[in-house]
Protein backbone atom coordinates (compact mmCIF):
# COMPACT_ATOMS: atom_id res chain seq x y z
CA UNK A 1 0.00 0.00 0.00
CA UNK A 2 1.43 3.49 -0.52
CA UNK A 3 1.76 6.24 2.20
CA UNK A 4 -0.12 8.95 2.61
CA UNK A 5 2.35 11.79 1.97
CA UNK A 6 1.82 15.54 2.31
CA UNK A 7 2.14 17.08 -1.05
CA UNK A 8 5.48 19.39 -1.87
CA UNK A 9 4.53 22.84 -2.47
CA UNK A 10 5.22 23.40 -6.28
CA UNK A 11 2.40 20.52 -6.89
CA UNK A 12 0.09 22.03 -4.63
CA UNK A 13 0.56 25.25 -6.32
CA UNK A 14 -0.14 23.14 -9.87
CA UNK A 15 -3.46 21.23 -8.53
CA UNK A 16 -4.71 24.40 -7.23
CA UNK A 17 -3.67 26.83 -10.68
CA UNK A 18 -5.90 24.08 -12.40
CA UNK A 19 -8.91 25.50 -10.98
CA UNK A 20 -7.93 28.80 -11.30
CA UNK A 21 -6.32 29.02 -14.34
CA UNK A 22 -8.27 26.60 -17.11
CA UNK A 23 -6.71 28.55 -20.38
CA UNK A 24 -5.45 31.90 -21.65
CA UNK A 25 -8.58 33.76 -20.61
CA UNK A 26 -8.63 32.91 -17.19
CA UNK A 27 -4.88 34.30 -16.99
CA UNK A 28 -5.63 37.49 -18.70
CA UNK A 29 -8.93 37.92 -16.44
CA UNK A 30 -7.03 37.82 -13.07
CA UNK A 31 -4.57 40.01 -14.50
CA UNK A 32 -6.32 42.54 -15.63
CA UNK A 33 -8.68 42.20 -12.06
CA UNK A 34 -5.45 42.76 -10.06
CA UNK A 35 -4.48 46.14 -12.47
CA UNK A 36 -8.01 47.26 -11.82
CA UNK A 37 -7.94 46.67 -8.41
CA UNK A 38 -4.31 48.25 -7.85
CA UNK A 39 -6.28 51.40 -9.32
CA UNK A 40 -4.67 51.79 -12.78
CA UNK A 41 -6.68 54.37 -15.21
CA UNK A 42 -4.77 52.38 -18.69
CA UNK A 43 -4.30 48.61 -18.73
CA UNK A 44 -2.53 47.40 -21.94
CA UNK A 45 -2.89 43.88 -22.91
CA UNK A 46 -0.47 42.40 -25.53
CA UNK A 47 -1.30 38.18 -26.75
CA UNK A 48 0.45 36.23 -28.96
CA UNK A 49 -1.50 32.83 -30.47
CA UNK A 50 -4.21 33.31 -28.64
CA UNK A 51 -2.77 33.92 -25.33
CA UNK A 52 -0.98 30.64 -25.20
CA UNK A 53 2.24 31.66 -26.05
CA UNK A 54 2.12 35.29 -24.79
CA UNK A 55 -0.36 37.20 -22.31
CA UNK A 56 1.54 40.60 -21.24
CA UNK A 57 -0.52 43.10 -19.20
CA UNK A 58 0.69 46.08 -18.08
CA UNK A 59 -1.04 48.84 -15.89
CA UNK A 60 -0.25 52.33 -14.14
CA UNK A 61 -1.92 51.42 -11.22
CA UNK A 62 -0.34 51.48 -7.43
CA UNK A 63 2.41 49.06 -8.12
CA UNK A 64 4.26 46.74 -5.72
CA UNK A 65 7.64 47.18 -3.52
CA UNK A 66 10.61 45.46 -3.69
CA UNK A 67 9.32 43.76 0.06
CA UNK A 68 6.05 43.22 -1.33
CA UNK A 69 6.48 41.59 -4.71
CA UNK A 70 7.92 38.27 -3.79
CA UNK A 71 4.67 37.95 -1.51
CA UNK A 72 2.21 38.52 -4.45
CA UNK A 73 3.91 35.37 -5.81
CA UNK A 74 3.25 32.83 -2.67
CA UNK A 75 -0.44 31.45 -2.01
CA UNK A 76 -2.70 32.56 0.15
CA UNK A 77 -0.78 36.15 -0.12
CA UNK A 78 -3.09 39.18 -1.04
CA UNK A 79 -3.23 42.74 0.29
CA UNK A 80 -7.00 42.89 -0.49
CA UNK A 81 -8.32 40.94 2.98
CA UNK A 82 -6.53 43.38 5.94
CA UNK A 83 -9.00 41.55 8.27
CA UNK A 84 -11.38 38.54 8.48
CA UNK A 85 -14.54 40.48 8.37
CA UNK A 86 -13.58 41.93 4.62
CA UNK A 87 -14.66 38.52 3.64
CA UNK A 88 -18.33 38.85 4.22
CA UNK A 89 -18.20 42.24 2.28
CA UNK A 90 -15.60 41.90 -0.49
CA UNK A 91 -15.45 45.41 -2.30
CA UNK A 92 -12.21 44.33 -4.37
CA UNK A 93 -11.98 41.74 -7.67
CA UNK A 94 -9.66 39.79 -6.04
CA UNK A 95 -9.27 38.58 -2.78
CA UNK A 96 -7.98 35.42 -2.88
CA UNK A 97 -4.46 35.81 -2.98
CA UNK A 98 -4.19 32.89 -5.24
CA UNK A 99 -3.92 34.12 -9.35
CA UNK A 100 -0.46 35.25 -9.72
CA UNK A 101 0.71 32.09 -7.69
CA UNK A 102 -1.41 29.98 -9.59
CA UNK A 103 0.05 31.54 -13.30
CA UNK A 104 3.33 31.49 -12.04
CA UNK A 105 2.61 27.84 -11.02
CA UNK A 106 2.14 26.64 -14.58
CA UNK A 107 3.79 29.19 -16.69
CA UNK A 108 7.72 30.82 -17.64
CA UNK A 109 6.42 34.31 -16.05
CA UNK A 110 8.24 38.00 -15.12
CA UNK A 111 6.59 40.28 -12.89
CA UNK A 112 8.04 43.54 -12.75
CA UNK A 113 6.51 46.49 -10.53
CA UNK A 114 7.60 49.85 -9.14
CA UNK A 115 5.53 51.10 -6.36
CA UNK A 116 4.36 54.97 -6.72
CA UNK A 117 6.72 56.98 -5.14
CA UNK A 118 9.80 54.60 -5.24
CA UNK A 119 13.11 55.19 -6.76
CA UNK A 120 13.10 52.03 -9.01
CA UNK A 121 11.26 48.52 -9.95
CA UNK A 122 11.85 44.85 -9.52
CA UNK A 123 11.27 42.04 -11.81
CA UNK A 124 11.24 38.46 -11.17
CA UNK A 125 11.03 36.19 -13.47
CA UNK A 126 11.08 32.70 -13.22
CA UNK A 127 8.94 29.09 -14.18
CA UNK A 128 6.82 26.65 -13.01
CA UNK A 129 6.43 28.72 -9.70
CA UNK A 130 10.10 29.15 -8.82
CA UNK A 131 11.53 32.47 -8.79
CA UNK A 132 14.99 32.07 -10.65
CA UNK A 133 16.07 35.87 -11.79
CA UNK A 134 15.49 39.21 -9.75
CA UNK A 135 16.43 41.99 -11.28
CA UNK A 136 16.15 45.99 -10.36
CA UNK A 137 14.82 47.51 -13.25
CA UNK A 138 14.48 51.65 -14.46
CA UNK A 139 10.73 51.28 -15.51
CA UNK A 140 7.49 53.65 -15.00
CA UNK A 141 5.34 53.02 -11.86
CA UNK A 142 2.87 50.55 -12.21
CA UNK A 143 2.93 46.56 -13.08
CA UNK A 144 3.29 44.58 -15.79
CA UNK A 145 3.01 40.81 -15.35
CA UNK A 146 4.32 38.55 -18.87
CA UNK A 147 3.40 35.10 -18.85
CA UNK A 148 4.76 32.75 -21.62
CA UNK A 149 3.82 29.21 -22.52
CA UNK A 150 0.60 28.54 -20.45
CA UNK A 151 0.77 25.01 -19.00
CA UNK A 152 4.45 24.12 -20.59
CA UNK A 153 4.55 22.10 -17.92
CA UNK A 154 0.75 20.77 -17.62
CA UNK A 155 0.68 18.75 -20.35
CA UNK A 156 -2.99 17.35 -20.13
CA UNK A 157 -4.12 20.64 -19.67
CA UNK A 158 -2.25 21.72 -22.99
CA UNK A 159 -3.67 19.40 -24.85
CA UNK A 160 -7.41 20.62 -23.87
CA UNK A 161 -6.57 24.39 -25.37
CA UNK A 162 -8.18 25.16 -28.41
CA UNK A 163 -7.63 27.05 -31.77
CA UNK A 164 -5.47 30.24 -31.04
CA UNK A 165 -8.79 32.17 -32.79
CA UNK A 166 -10.94 30.49 -30.16
CA UNK A 167 -8.76 31.40 -27.31
CA UNK A 168 -8.15 34.75 -28.69
CA UNK A 169 -12.06 34.64 -28.83
CA UNK A 170 -12.71 34.39 -25.00
CA UNK A 171 -9.99 36.02 -24.06
CA UNK A 172 -11.57 39.17 -25.87
CA UNK A 173 -14.69 38.47 -24.08
CA UNK A 174 -13.31 38.38 -20.84
CA UNK A 175 -11.15 41.88 -21.52
CA UNK A 176 -14.50 43.35 -22.97
CA UNK A 177 -16.48 42.36 -19.82
CA UNK A 178 -14.25 43.89 -17.44
CA UNK A 179 -13.75 47.39 -19.94
CA UNK A 180 -17.62 47.96 -19.65
CA UNK A 181 -17.73 46.95 -15.89
CA UNK A 182 -15.00 49.74 -15.54
CA UNK A 183 -15.43 52.51 -18.14
CA UNK A 184 -13.10 55.11 -16.77
CA UNK A 185 -10.15 52.67 -17.52
CA UNK A 186 -8.77 53.00 -20.34
CA UNK A 187 -8.06 49.60 -22.30
CA UNK A 188 -5.76 48.12 -25.30
CA UNK A 189 -5.89 44.54 -26.36
CA UNK A 190 -3.40 43.26 -29.18
CA UNK A 191 -3.09 39.76 -30.79
CA UNK A 192 0.34 39.37 -32.40
CA UNK A 193 0.91 43.10 -32.76
CA UNK A 194 -2.24 44.02 -34.03
CA UNK A 195 -4.90 45.83 -32.20
CA UNK A 196 -8.31 43.89 -30.71
CA UNK A 197 -9.80 46.35 -29.16
CA UNK A 198 -9.46 50.03 -28.01
CA UNK A 199 -11.08 51.84 -25.54
CA UNK A 200 -10.05 54.90 -24.18
CA UNK A 201 -10.92 56.21 -21.08
CA UNK A 202 -15.06 56.67 -21.33
CA UNK A 203 -17.19 59.11 -19.84
CA UNK A 204 -20.31 56.29 -19.36
CA UNK A 205 -21.51 52.99 -20.40
CA UNK A 206 -22.63 53.98 -23.51
CA UNK A 207 -19.77 55.51 -24.35
CA UNK A 208 -17.53 52.51 -23.78
CA UNK A 209 -20.14 50.31 -25.38
CA UNK A 210 -19.42 52.67 -28.62
CA UNK A 211 -15.76 51.74 -28.10
CA UNK A 212 -16.46 47.60 -28.02
CA UNK A 213 -19.66 47.21 -30.30
CA UNK A 214 -19.51 50.33 -32.63
CA UNK A 215 -21.17 53.66 -32.34
CA UNK A 216 -24.33 53.05 -34.62
CA UNK A 217 -24.93 49.75 -32.30
CA UNK A 218 -24.25 52.43 -29.01
CA UNK A 219 -26.95 54.72 -29.88
CA UNK A 220 -29.68 52.44 -30.17
CA UNK A 221 -29.10 51.14 -26.39
CA UNK A 222 -31.75 52.39 -24.42
CA UNK A 223 -30.90 53.14 -20.71
CA UNK A 224 -31.97 51.40 -17.84
CA UNK A 225 -31.91 52.37 -14.22
CA UNK A 226 -33.92 51.31 -11.47
CA UNK A 227 -33.68 51.59 -8.14
CA UNK A 228 -35.59 49.96 -5.18
CA UNK A 229 -35.00 47.76 -2.26
CA UNK A 230 -31.35 49.34 -1.91
CA UNK A 231 -30.32 47.81 -5.03
CA UNK A 232 -29.44 49.91 -8.31
CA UNK A 233 -29.84 48.05 -12.05
CA UNK A 234 -28.54 50.57 -14.49
CA UNK A 235 -26.93 50.58 -17.78
CA UNK A 236 -28.23 50.10 -21.33
CA UNK A 237 -29.88 47.23 -23.16
CA UNK A 238 -30.60 46.75 -27.22
CA UNK A 239 -33.84 47.72 -28.52
CA UNK A 240 -35.33 44.50 -29.39
CA UNK A 241 -34.89 45.21 -33.28
CA UNK A 242 -31.02 44.80 -32.68
CA UNK A 243 -29.94 41.24 -31.58
CA UNK A 244 -27.34 38.98 -31.92
CA UNK A 245 -27.58 34.98 -32.77
CA UNK A 246 -25.45 34.24 -29.46
CA UNK A 247 -25.53 35.12 -26.06
CA UNK A 248 -22.19 36.67 -25.59
CA UNK A 249 -23.05 40.48 -25.63
CA UNK A 250 -25.49 39.94 -22.41
CA UNK A 251 -23.05 41.61 -19.84
CA UNK A 252 -24.24 41.07 -15.81
CA UNK A 253 -21.88 42.86 -13.60
CA UNK A 254 -22.51 42.76 -9.90
CA UNK A 255 -20.74 45.33 -7.84
CA UNK A 256 -18.31 46.10 -10.95
CA UNK A 257 -18.30 42.06 -11.81
CA UNK A 258 -19.08 40.32 -14.73
CA UNK A 259 -20.75 37.59 -13.29
CA UNK A 260 -22.10 34.37 -15.00
CA UNK A 261 -25.13 33.68 -13.51
CA UNK A 262 -28.04 31.72 -15.77
CA UNK A 263 -30.54 33.09 -13.65
CA UNK A 264 -29.27 36.39 -14.22
CA UNK A 265 -29.26 35.80 -18.19
CA UNK A 266 -32.74 33.96 -17.68
CA UNK A 267 -34.04 37.01 -15.95
CA UNK A 268 -32.89 39.40 -18.76
CA UNK A 269 -34.41 37.07 -21.65
CA UNK A 270 -37.59 37.04 -19.87
CA UNK A 271 -37.56 39.95 -19.99
CA UNK A 272 -37.08 40.70 -23.46
CA UNK A 273 -39.14 37.29 -23.96
CA UNK A 274 -41.85 38.29 -25.76
CA UNK A 275 -40.25 40.40 -28.32
CA UNK A 276 -37.56 38.11 -29.35
CA UNK A 277 -37.14 34.84 -30.58
CA UNK A 278 -35.60 31.93 -29.47
CA UNK A 279 -32.73 31.73 -31.06
CA UNK A 280 -31.97 36.08 -31.04
CA UNK A 281 -30.41 38.05 -28.06
CA UNK A 282 -30.56 41.07 -27.12
CA UNK A 283 -26.93 42.88 -26.72
CA UNK A 284 -27.08 44.02 -22.55
CA UNK A 285 -24.89 45.79 -19.85
CA UNK A 286 -26.29 45.69 -17.02
CA UNK A 287 -24.52 46.61 -13.37
CA UNK A 288 -26.32 45.47 -10.59
CA UNK A 289 -25.07 47.48 -7.32
CA UNK A 290 -26.15 46.70 -3.54
CA UNK A 291 -24.58 45.96 -0.20
CA UNK A 292 -21.53 44.10 -0.87
CA UNK A 293 -22.16 41.90 2.37
CA UNK A 294 -25.22 40.76 0.44
CA UNK A 295 -23.48 38.74 -2.26
CA UNK A 296 -20.85 36.37 -1.87
CA UNK A 297 -17.91 36.04 -4.57
CA UNK A 298 -16.09 33.11 -2.38
CA UNK A 299 -18.48 30.70 -4.62
CA UNK A 300 -15.84 29.17 -7.05
CA UNK A 301 -12.03 29.28 -7.63
CA UNK A 302 -12.85 31.49 -10.90
CA UNK A 303 -15.13 34.14 -9.14
CA UNK A 304 -17.34 34.26 -12.38
CA UNK A 305 -20.19 33.03 -10.11
CA UNK A 306 -22.07 34.67 -7.06
CA UNK A 307 -24.23 33.80 -4.49
CA UNK A 308 -27.07 36.42 -3.66
CA UNK A 309 -28.75 36.55 -0.27
CA UNK A 310 -31.57 37.37 -2.24
CA UNK A 311 -31.41 35.74 -5.81
CA UNK A 312 -35.30 36.34 -6.23
CA UNK A 313 -35.25 39.92 -5.06
CA UNK A 314 -32.28 40.34 -7.78
CA UNK A 315 -33.67 38.38 -10.68
CA UNK A 316 -37.28 40.48 -10.01
CA UNK A 317 -35.24 43.46 -10.37
CA UNK A 318 -33.52 42.79 -12.81
CA UNK A 319 -36.42 41.85 -15.30
CA UNK A 320 -38.51 44.78 -13.66
CA UNK A 321 -35.41 47.20 -14.61
CA UNK A 322 -35.66 46.08 -18.28
CA UNK A 323 -39.20 45.92 -19.02
CA UNK A 324 -39.33 49.40 -17.94
CA UNK A 325 -36.41 50.68 -20.34
CA UNK A 326 -38.28 48.27 -23.13
CA UNK A 327 -41.35 50.71 -22.38
CA UNK A 328 -39.46 53.97 -22.88
CA UNK A 329 -40.23 55.84 -26.29
CA UNK A 330 -36.53 55.71 -27.17
CA UNK A 331 -36.88 52.23 -27.72
CA UNK A 332 -38.42 53.10 -31.27
CA UNK A 333 -36.23 53.99 -33.65
CA UNK A 334 -36.64 57.35 -34.96
CA UNK A 335 -37.72 57.78 -38.96
CA UNK A 336 -35.04 59.69 -40.83
CA UNK A 337 -36.77 61.68 -43.13
CA UNK A 338 -40.09 63.15 -43.18
CA UNK A 339 -43.39 61.10 -43.81
CA UNK A 340 -44.73 62.19 -47.16
CA UNK A 341 -48.64 60.43 -46.46
CA UNK A 342 -51.79 61.49 -47.49
CA UNK A 343 -53.29 62.49 -44.54
CA UNK A 344 -57.29 61.82 -44.03
CA UNK A 345 -56.66 63.57 -40.23
CA UNK A 346 -58.78 65.69 -37.58
CA UNK A 347 -62.02 66.43 -38.39
CA UNK A 348 -62.29 64.58 -41.36
CA UNK A 349 -61.48 61.24 -39.89
CA UNK A 350 -63.94 59.06 -42.08
CA UNK A 351 -66.50 57.09 -39.69
CA UNK A 352 -66.86 54.06 -39.74
CA UNK A 353 -67.46 50.93 -40.62
CA UNK A 354 -70.38 48.29 -41.47
CA UNK A 355 -72.01 46.31 -38.54
CA UNK A 356 -70.55 43.23 -39.89
CA UNK A 357 -67.37 44.17 -40.07
CA UNK A 358 -67.87 45.93 -36.25
CA UNK A 359 -69.10 42.28 -35.21
CA UNK A 360 -66.03 40.42 -37.14
CA UNK A 361 -63.84 42.28 -34.47
CA UNK A 362 -63.22 41.88 -30.77
CA UNK A 363 -61.82 45.83 -30.36
CA UNK A 364 -65.58 46.74 -31.30
CA UNK A 365 -67.68 44.15 -29.25
CA UNK A 366 -66.79 45.66 -26.07
CA UNK A 367 -67.51 48.87 -23.93
CA UNK A 368 -64.62 51.39 -24.95
CA UNK A 369 -62.68 52.13 -21.44
CA UNK A 370 -62.99 56.03 -21.40
CA UNK A 371 -59.71 57.75 -23.11
CA UNK A 372 -56.68 58.85 -21.84
CA UNK A 373 -54.13 60.17 -23.41
CA UNK A 374 -51.39 57.73 -23.12
CA UNK A 375 -47.67 57.00 -23.92
CA UNK A 376 -48.82 58.00 -28.09
CA UNK A 377 -50.63 61.38 -26.67
CA UNK A 378 -53.93 62.48 -28.96
CA UNK A 379 -55.12 60.35 -31.83
CA UNK A 380 -54.94 62.79 -35.24
CA UNK A 381 -56.59 60.39 -37.55
CA UNK A 382 -55.66 57.95 -39.78
CA UNK A 383 -53.74 57.85 -42.97
CA UNK A 384 -54.37 55.58 -46.18
CA UNK A 385 -56.88 53.51 -43.69
CA UNK A 386 -53.93 51.31 -42.07
CA UNK A 387 -51.88 53.77 -40.34
CA UNK A 388 -53.17 55.74 -37.30
CA UNK A 389 -51.08 58.83 -36.70
CA UNK A 390 -51.13 59.90 -32.84
CA UNK A 391 -48.83 62.76 -31.16
CA UNK A 392 -47.68 63.96 -27.95
CA UNK A 393 -45.78 67.57 -27.78
CA UNK A 394 -42.78 66.04 -28.30
CA UNK A 395 -43.32 63.29 -30.91
CA UNK A 396 -45.77 61.95 -33.99
CA UNK A 397 -46.13 58.43 -33.73
CA UNK A 398 -47.57 56.17 -37.03
CA UNK A 399 -48.97 53.02 -35.87
CA UNK A 400 -49.80 50.25 -38.36
CA UNK A 401 -53.62 49.37 -37.13
CA UNK A 402 -53.00 45.52 -37.76
CA UNK A 403 -50.11 45.00 -35.79
CA UNK A 404 -51.71 47.18 -32.93
CA UNK A 405 -54.31 45.32 -32.51
CA UNK A 406 -52.51 41.63 -32.96
CA UNK A 407 -50.59 43.09 -30.15
CA UNK A 408 -53.44 44.17 -28.04
CA UNK A 409 -55.08 40.75 -28.86
CA UNK A 410 -52.26 38.31 -28.35
CA UNK A 411 -51.39 40.08 -24.77
CA UNK A 412 -55.32 39.78 -24.11
CA UNK A 413 -55.54 35.83 -24.89
CA UNK A 414 -52.29 35.39 -23.57
CA UNK A 415 -53.81 36.79 -20.07
CA UNK A 416 -57.08 34.68 -20.49
CA UNK A 417 -55.50 31.46 -21.25
CA UNK A 418 -53.48 31.97 -18.27
CA UNK A 419 -56.23 32.57 -15.94
CA UNK A 420 -58.27 29.76 -17.35
CA UNK A 421 -60.05 29.66 -21.07
CA UNK A 422 -60.77 32.44 -23.45
CA UNK A 423 -63.97 32.73 -23.77
CA UNK A 424 -65.05 30.53 -26.53
CA UNK A 425 -68.37 30.87 -28.95
CA UNK A 426 -70.47 28.08 -29.80
CA UNK A 427 -71.61 27.67 -32.90
CA UNK A 428 -75.57 27.19 -33.31
CA UNK A 429 -74.75 24.67 -36.25
CA UNK A 430 -71.97 22.91 -35.73
CA UNK A 431 -70.08 22.81 -39.29
CA UNK A 432 -68.86 20.11 -41.00
CA UNK A 433 -65.64 20.78 -42.75
CA UNK A 434 -64.11 18.40 -45.41
CA UNK A 435 -60.09 18.68 -44.62
CA UNK A 436 -57.50 16.34 -46.54
CA UNK A 437 -55.60 13.62 -43.80
CA UNK A 438 -52.25 15.64 -43.39
CA UNK A 439 -54.32 18.73 -42.39
CA UNK A 440 -56.64 16.72 -39.79
CA UNK A 441 -53.26 15.44 -38.60
CA UNK A 442 -51.95 18.51 -37.78
CA UNK A 443 -55.20 20.00 -36.19
CA UNK A 444 -55.28 16.74 -34.16
CA UNK A 445 -51.28 17.58 -32.79
CA UNK A 446 -52.16 20.77 -32.36
CA UNK A 447 -55.85 20.51 -30.67
CA UNK A 448 -54.32 20.67 -27.01
CA UNK A 449 -53.29 24.31 -27.78
CA UNK A 450 -56.47 24.81 -29.77
CA UNK A 451 -58.99 23.89 -27.40
CA UNK A 452 -57.43 26.12 -24.47
CA UNK A 453 -57.84 28.81 -26.84
CA UNK A 454 -61.76 27.99 -27.31
CA UNK A 455 -61.99 25.80 -30.64
CA UNK A 456 -64.07 22.71 -30.16
CA UNK A 457 -64.04 19.88 -33.17
CA UNK A 458 -64.73 16.61 -33.11
CA UNK A 459 -62.80 14.19 -36.20
CA UNK A 460 -66.01 12.07 -37.88
CA UNK A 461 -65.58 8.93 -39.53
CA UNK A 462 -64.79 9.32 -43.48
CA UNK A 463 -62.58 11.86 -42.58
CA UNK A 464 -64.68 15.15 -41.76
CA UNK A 465 -64.00 17.65 -38.75
CA UNK A 466 -67.24 18.99 -37.09
CA UNK A 467 -66.59 22.02 -35.68
CA UNK A 468 -68.70 22.85 -32.82
CA UNK A 469 -67.36 25.97 -30.71
CA UNK A 470 -64.77 28.92 -31.80
CA UNK A 471 -62.55 31.61 -29.88
CA UNK A 472 -65.11 34.32 -29.26
CA UNK A 473 -62.80 36.67 -30.65
CA UNK A 474 -62.77 35.05 -33.98
CA UNK A 475 -66.61 34.10 -34.11
CA UNK A 476 -67.51 36.41 -37.60
CA UNK A 477 -65.30 34.39 -38.96
CA UNK A 478 -66.48 31.05 -41.11
CA UNK A 479 -65.06 28.04 -39.24
CA UNK A 480 -64.20 26.57 -42.62
CA UNK A 481 -61.88 29.22 -43.33
CA UNK A 482 -60.73 29.78 -40.09
CA UNK A 483 -59.63 26.28 -39.61
CA UNK A 484 -57.81 26.01 -43.33
CA UNK A 485 -55.78 29.12 -42.03
CA UNK A 486 -54.70 27.03 -38.97
CA UNK A 487 -53.38 24.92 -40.87
CA UNK A 488 -51.85 27.15 -43.53
CA UNK A 489 -50.53 28.88 -40.47
CA UNK A 490 -49.62 26.36 -38.16
CA UNK A 491 -48.21 24.23 -40.94
CA UNK A 492 -46.29 26.73 -41.74
CA UNK A 493 -42.45 26.76 -41.57
CA UNK A 494 -41.31 25.96 -38.17
CA UNK A 495 -40.21 28.81 -36.14
CA UNK A 496 -38.52 28.31 -32.59
CA UNK A 497 -41.75 29.90 -30.79
CA UNK A 498 -43.45 28.01 -28.22
CA UNK A 499 -46.41 25.91 -29.55
CA UNK A 500 -48.68 28.04 -27.61
CA UNK A 501 -47.30 31.06 -28.43
CA UNK A 502 -47.76 30.04 -32.11
CA UNK A 503 -51.38 29.23 -31.83
CA UNK A 504 -51.91 32.78 -29.57
CA UNK A 505 -50.34 34.38 -32.31
CA UNK A 506 -52.59 32.66 -35.43
CA UNK A 507 -55.31 33.60 -33.55
CA UNK A 508 -54.43 37.38 -32.50
CA UNK A 509 -53.71 38.08 -36.28
CA UNK A 510 -56.69 36.17 -37.28
CA UNK A 511 -58.83 38.38 -34.87
CA UNK A 512 -57.19 41.96 -35.46
CA UNK A 513 -58.63 44.35 -37.64
CA UNK A 514 -57.22 44.40 -41.26
CA UNK A 515 -55.57 46.87 -42.81
CA UNK A 516 -57.18 49.39 -45.33
CA UNK A 517 -59.98 49.50 -43.16
CA UNK A 518 -61.57 52.74 -41.79
CA UNK A 519 -61.78 53.83 -38.19
CA UNK A 520 -63.64 55.71 -36.59
CA UNK A 521 -61.88 58.11 -34.38
CA UNK A 522 -63.00 56.28 -30.81
CA UNK A 523 -62.04 52.95 -32.11
CA UNK A 524 -58.59 54.39 -32.83
CA UNK A 525 -58.52 56.06 -29.66
CA UNK A 526 -59.17 52.73 -27.92
CA UNK A 527 -57.10 51.04 -29.76
CA UNK A 528 -54.02 53.66 -29.21
CA UNK A 529 -55.32 53.00 -25.47
CA UNK A 530 -55.24 50.01 -25.21
CA UNK A 531 -51.45 49.15 -26.79
CA UNK A 532 -50.26 51.76 -24.48
CA UNK A 533 -51.56 49.47 -21.81
CA UNK A 534 -49.77 46.68 -23.08
CA UNK A 535 -46.33 45.07 -21.71
CA UNK A 536 -44.49 46.00 -24.91
CA UNK A 537 -46.04 48.16 -26.85
CA UNK A 538 -43.47 49.14 -29.03
CA UNK A 539 -42.82 45.78 -31.03
CA UNK A 540 -45.24 43.02 -32.12
CA UNK A 541 -44.30 39.57 -30.49
CA UNK A 542 -41.56 38.83 -33.38
CA UNK A 543 -39.70 41.66 -32.56
CA UNK A 544 -40.91 43.43 -35.49
CA UNK A 545 -41.90 47.27 -35.12
CA UNK A 546 -45.10 48.40 -34.39
CA UNK A 547 -44.68 52.15 -34.14
CA UNK A 548 -42.70 54.51 -36.49
CA UNK A 549 -41.77 57.89 -34.65
CA UNK A 550 -40.47 61.61 -35.78
CA UNK A 551 -39.61 63.42 -33.46
CA UNK A 552 -40.63 67.11 -33.48
CA UNK A 553 -37.54 68.11 -32.42
CA UNK A 554 -35.98 66.51 -35.69
CA UNK A 555 -38.87 68.47 -37.33
CA UNK A 556 -38.45 71.63 -35.87
CA UNK A 557 -34.20 70.95 -36.72
CA UNK A 558 -35.54 70.44 -40.73
CA UNK A 559 -37.55 73.59 -40.98
CA UNK A 560 -34.86 75.47 -39.22
CA UNK A 561 -37.47 76.94 -36.35
CA UNK A 562 -35.89 78.05 -33.28
CA UNK A 563 -38.10 78.03 -30.51
N1 LIG B 1 -1.16 44.74 -11.06
C1 LIG B 1 -0.95 44.83 -9.73
N2 LIG B 1 -0.69 46.03 -9.17
C2 LIG B 1 -0.48 46.14 -7.84
N3 LIG B 1 -0.52 45.09 -6.99
C3 LIG B 1 -0.77 43.88 -7.49
C4 LIG B 1 -1.00 43.68 -8.88
N4 LIG B 1 -1.20 42.36 -9.08
C5 LIG B 1 -1.14 41.77 -7.87
N5 LIG B 1 -0.87 42.67 -6.91
C6 LIG B 1 -0.70 42.40 -5.48
O1 LIG B 1 -0.43 41.03 -5.35
C7 LIG B 1 -1.38 40.42 -4.51
C8 LIG B 1 -1.64 39.02 -4.99
O2 LIG B 1 -2.31 39.04 -6.24
P1 LIG B 1 -3.26 37.83 -6.60
O3 LIG B 1 -3.97 38.14 -7.85
O4 LIG B 1 -2.44 36.61 -6.53
O5 LIG B 1 -4.27 37.80 -5.39
P2 LIG B 1 -5.50 38.74 -5.09
O6 LIG B 1 -5.77 39.64 -6.21
O7 LIG B 1 -5.27 39.36 -3.77
O8 LIG B 1 -6.65 37.66 -4.97
P3 LIG B 1 -7.20 36.69 -6.14
O9 LIG B 1 -6.46 35.42 -6.06
O10 LIG B 1 -8.62 36.54 -5.78
O11 LIG B 1 -6.96 37.41 -7.42
C9 LIG B 1 -2.57 41.31 -4.53
O12 LIG B 1 -3.31 41.21 -3.34
C10 LIG B 1 -1.95 42.69 -4.69
O13 LIG B 1 -1.56 43.20 -3.45
MG1 LIG C 1 -5.96 38.92 -8.14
Amino acid sequence: MTRIRRLPDHLVNKIAAGEVVERPASAAKELVENALDAGATSITVDLRDGGSALVRVSDDGAGMSAEELPLALERHATSKLPTDADLDAIATLGFRGEALAAIAAVSRFTVTSRARGAETGLRLAGEGGAIVQRLVVPVEAGTTVEVRDLFFNTPARLKFLKTSATELGATLRAVTQLSLAHCAVQFRVAHNGRASLTAPAAKDVRERAAAVWSWPIAQRLVRVDRSEHGIRVHGFASAPDLTRGGRDDVVVIVNGRPVRDPALLQATLAAYRPLLSRDRFPLVVVSIDMPAADVDANVHPTKAWVRFRHPRLVQEMLVAALREALRAPDVVPAMGAMPSATWSGGSTAPTIGTPSAADQHALFAETPAPYAPGVFGRVLGQVQDTFIVATTDEEVFFLDQHVVHERVLFERLEAEVAAGAPPSQALLFPETVDLPPAARALLERWRPMLERLGFAFEPRPGGALVVSAVPAMLKGDEPRRLLEAAVDELGGPKTDAPAMERALAFVACRGAIKANTPLAREEMERLVADLGRTGTPYFCPHGRPIVSRVSMQDIRRELKRTW
